[in-house]
Parts: C-alpha cells; structure tokens; sequence
C-alpha cells in the first residue's frame, strides 16, 4: 500500500496542485494530511476546497488552524508581537476565510492513530506530546524519546517546522518529519512530502519527495496582499 504524507500547506494552492499532480502519476492508496492547511498564505479558500475534495484522506488540525479557527483578539496581538509577518496574515487571513473551512478545522483531531498490515501508525502536527512542538534535523534523539515516550505507534509522522528529517529510536519507533507543501524551509524552498509504502508483512519504505513549482509567482501574490510585513512573509517562498 502506498501512502502520500503532506503537511503544512498554508494556503498555497500552486504548491499544492504540484505535489498533487506529482502525487497522482505514483498512484498513491491514501493521502494523510498533517494540518496547517489554511494560514498566512494566498488562497486560504481555495486550498481547503481541494483538501476536503481529496478521497481516501485522514487529515489533523494543524497549531496554525487552530488559531485561524480558534481566534481571539489577545491570541492576534500575542501573534503580532511575536512573529509580526504571521500576526499581520492571520488578521487579514480573517477577512477573507469562509466560515465553513474555519468550522471544518475547528472539528479536526489533534492527532490520529492508524493501523494498517499491522503497523500502527500516528499522525500528529508537532510531535505526540504537543501540537506545537518541533522536531527540527538536528533535535537530539534523547529529547525525541521524550516526546514520543507515551505514543503506542511504532510509526509516527509529524511536520511543523517545514524542515523535513527523519528518526530510528532506540525504542523502536521511527519518526518522520514529512516537511511542508506550502512554505518550505528547505534551501530550494520547493514543497517537500513523504511516500511510505507498507508491505504485506507491516514492514515499511518511507522515502521524502519533492516538486518544483512557480515559488516566485506565489512571493509576488503574498506581497500584493499588502497588510503589514507582507513583504517579509513573501521573502519566505525565495
Ligand atoms: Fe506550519
């Protein structure tokens, strides 16, 4: 069975079209989809009408949905001060979200155990532990350990930080950081995912994937949103 892992869409559709596309020529079974589909991006709408479109999806709420869903004017100030570019794209994210997407995040999981062949596996935002919490490529694997040490799945799949890496513990469990579609930190900035294909036996290959798209067009469109430090927010896509 083959399994496409996104996260982190962030209201890009051109990204996200292009990891679809690239998604459907590898004939995938199921899409798993790690949260963080609507914020501070360009088309916040547009995005969430493709993810609730897809068949055979399990989707989680994202720390990011849950503010656009979950908001209130003391969460929007304590945005603004700490990461001005997000506070500023939440507010104007506000005006323009439809009313239905914000309740379809608002009634997401945090988190969602699945087992398949035998292997169990979790989906979560950040990590097991928290929905905001981040496994960066170079998160020392005693604090890992930590964070999953009351998750009961040998799999576990988080994103977040937009950074994608990957983990064999010393319990066992494996845990991958499946990257981001719409705002990638990567160096090429271009959307990054993982493909986890499970055997019959429950043995497994996860393999991270990427896809050029138009990042350039999609950094002008964000700075034409003009709201405060959107200029900032665009210099992420280049
Ligand atoms: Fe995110």
């Amino acid at each position: 069975m083959k399994i496409a892992i996104i996260s982190d869409i962030h209201a890009n559709t051109l990204a996200l079209e292009a990891v679809l596309n690239q998604i459907n020529s590898l004939k995938v079974d199921k899409i798993f989809c790690l949260g963080d589909i609507l914020m501070a991006g360009y088309d916040p709408n547009g995005t969430a009408k493709i993810i609730l479109e897809l068949g055979n999806l399990e989707i989680i709420q994202g720390n990011t949905d849950k503010m656009v869903a979950c908001f209130s004017q003391e969460l929007l100030e304590k945005a603004k001060n700490k990461f001005p570019c997000m506070g500023y794209a939440l507010e104007d994210d506000l005006k323009i979200v439809d009313e239905k997407y914000k309740k379809f995040v608002k009634n997401l999981p945090e988190n969602k155990y699945i087992e398949i062949n035998g292997l169990k596996i979790q989906l979560v935002h950040g990590s097991p532990r928290k929905q905001d919490e981040n496994i960066y490529p170079n998160t020392p694997t005693e604090e890992i350990e930590k964070m999953v040490e009351n998750s009961s799945a040998n799999l576990i799949f988080c994103g977040h930080t937009h950074l994608p890496c990957g983990y064999s513990l010393e319990s066992g469990k494996t845990v991958v950081n499946v990257g981001s579609i719409g705002r990638s930190m990567t160096q090429d900035k271009m959307p990054c995912w993982a493909m986890l294909e499970i055997n019959d036996n429950g043995t497994f290959q996860i393999e991270h994937k990427t896809v050029k798209y138009d990042n350039k067009k999609v950094s002008e469109i964000i700075k034409s949103r003009n709201f405060k430090h959107s200029d900032d927010l665009a210099k992420m896509y280049v």
